[in-house]
């Protein structure tokens, strides 16, 4: 028998695990929050704070190249990659202090280990973590996510010597490779092939798929990836990786083996929910193709415990997993509010960046939704012109005809990820078109270019 039941134990301390402890202490609920690696999960840690930290110096390091067609000169810039890794470092360590000092804040206990479920005790739930057993009256998973290592001939060994990086490893790296093979064209691949394209490396993007970019919608795919091949990046597109092997990338492409040299490869294809070792069987708690099955609040099939975040395979990203973790501490408390996913954004950062939120073309096609749409450059935008020089650009916005409602915005180029989020709540908030041609958008700003998109609607 614990010692005293709490109110809601958390295991997992990424975005979805302490945000949702920093509301349930806030609220007043006792909250104990198991973390076995570092507070701030994969995002603070290797994902979403220190890739931007990458990618800022990259803008900055190009914005320095590119001066010129801004009246500035900065001749021999240089990009030090043991400053950048240094300056990275900090970011994340500065980041992480400022969750465990909101863990302080809200009165959460926060303990350095592995927890797993172990049954019930009476009406409460068990947790047992390191030899110790607590209970408690609501539970929240939110163990996040771990990188694939698909069986693919010398990806293991490769792993191991430092030829195969992950996305954790990929950010360590003090050195810029000559040339670097990106397995897997999507959201981390680009980003981190952005990055080194910019810093000089010659990058080459392997991926399986007839496109880059996941889901996004083709338009703005197809847009990026001409962006990306202007400057200098490689794709093969519908190529299966064979080996990595012997420096190289062997991979088929319309049944011919093809090979590129490599010094550093990425492997960056897709992320598996962290479900295994939690106790999930102990409860009978529902998985289905290894994600924990939620409804819109949260909740798994058994009351009281609830998975927040990319364990419940839903949307992996990060403000996704606050949202959810929002609903499902609210949920707790008895009060009512669900997650919206049809205005879910996502943003891919590269530069230029991708954002988008809702449905896309290929989405509104295959569900037989009539819809209009305007795409215009982003240079609309009087700011846009101002600040940049020739860069590719693109505004999207679907429009549901039945409705005349926004239903979908794609967006391709500088701020578009500040921008989506105005998008986002014109969707989520059922705005008409009418409704939007009323609403007055500051200028100059590149936001504005949603402004004229609407103005062209039929
Ligand atoms: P992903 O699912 O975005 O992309 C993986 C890509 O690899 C896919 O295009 C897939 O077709 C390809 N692929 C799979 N197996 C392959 C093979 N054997 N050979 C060649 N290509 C192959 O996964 P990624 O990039 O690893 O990112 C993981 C998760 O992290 C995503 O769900 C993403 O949402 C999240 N994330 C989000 C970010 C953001 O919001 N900006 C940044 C980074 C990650």
């Amino acid at each position: 028998m614990a010692e005293n039941v709490l109110d809601l134990i958390i295991i997992g301390g990424g975005p979805g695990g302490y945000l949702a402890a920093e509301r349930a202490g806030h609220a007043g609920l006792s909250v104990t929050l198991f973390e076995k690696a570092e507070l701030g999960g994969v995002c603070l840690n290797e994902g979403c704070i220190p890739s931007k930290t990458f990618l800022y110096s990259g803008k900055v390091f190009e914005h320095a190249n590119n001066g010129k067609a801004f009246g500035v000169s900065a001749d021999n810039a240089g990009i030090d990659q043991k400053a950048v890794v240094k300056r990275k470092n900090k970011v994340v360590k500065t980041n992480v202090l400022g969750v465990k000092g909101k863990m302080k804040a809200n009165n959460v206990t926060v303990i350095s280990a592995e927890a797993r479920l172990a049954g019930r005790s009476g009406s409460n739930f068990k947790i047992v973590a390191e030899d110790k057993d607590y209970e408690a009256k609501n539970v929240i998973l939110a163990t996040g996510s771990h990188a694939i290592v698909p069986p693919i001939k010398g990806v293991k060994e490769g792993l191991e010597s430092g030829f195969v990086l992950s996305n954790k490893e990929i950010l360590d790296l003090e050195t810029i490779p000559e040339k670097l093979v990106v397995i897997g064209g999507g959201v981390i691949g680009l980003e981190m092939a952005s990055y080194f394209l910019t810093v000089g490396s010659q990058v080459t993007v392997v991926e399986m798929l007839d496109h880059i970019a996941g889901d996004i919608d083709k338009e703005v795919g197809d847009l990026l990836q001409k962006t990306y091949a202007g400057k200098g990046m490689k794709f093969f597109l519908n190529s299966q990786v064979t080996a990595v092997e012997d420096g190289q990338v062997k991979f088929e492409l319309d049944g011919k083996a093809e090979a590129v040299p490599a010094d550093k490869v990425l492997l960056s294809v897709g992320r598996r929910p962290s479900i295994q070792d939690l106790g999930l069987e102990s409860l009978g708690i529902y998985t289905e193709q290894g994600h924990i099955v939620t409804d819109d609040r949260g909740r798994t099939n058994v009351p009281g415990i609830y998975a927040v975040g990319d364990v419940n395979g839903r949307w992996m990203l990060a403000h996704a997993a606050y949202r959810e973790a929002e609903v499902a501490v609210k949920t707790i408390l008895g009060q009512k509010d669900n997650v919206r996913y049809n205005a879910m954004p996502s943003v891919i950062y590269t530069n230029p960046e991708v954002a988008s939120v809702g449905l896309t073309e290929e989405e509104c096609k295959d569900r037989g939704i009539e819809y209009k749409k305007v795409s215009i450059p982003m240079s609309y935008s009087g700011r846009f012109v101002a600040e940049t020089d020739r860069e590719r650009s693109l505004c999207k916005i679907i429009v549901d005809t039945a409705h005349d409602r926004l239903i979908g915005c794609h967006l391709l180029g500088s701020y578009a990820s500040e921008l989506i989020i105005s998008a986002g709540i014109m969707i989520e908030t059922e705005m008409t078109i009418d409704e939007i041609r009323e609403a007055i958008f500051p200028h100059p700003t590149v936001a504005e270019v949603i402004r004229e998109a609407v103005f062209m609607l039929d």
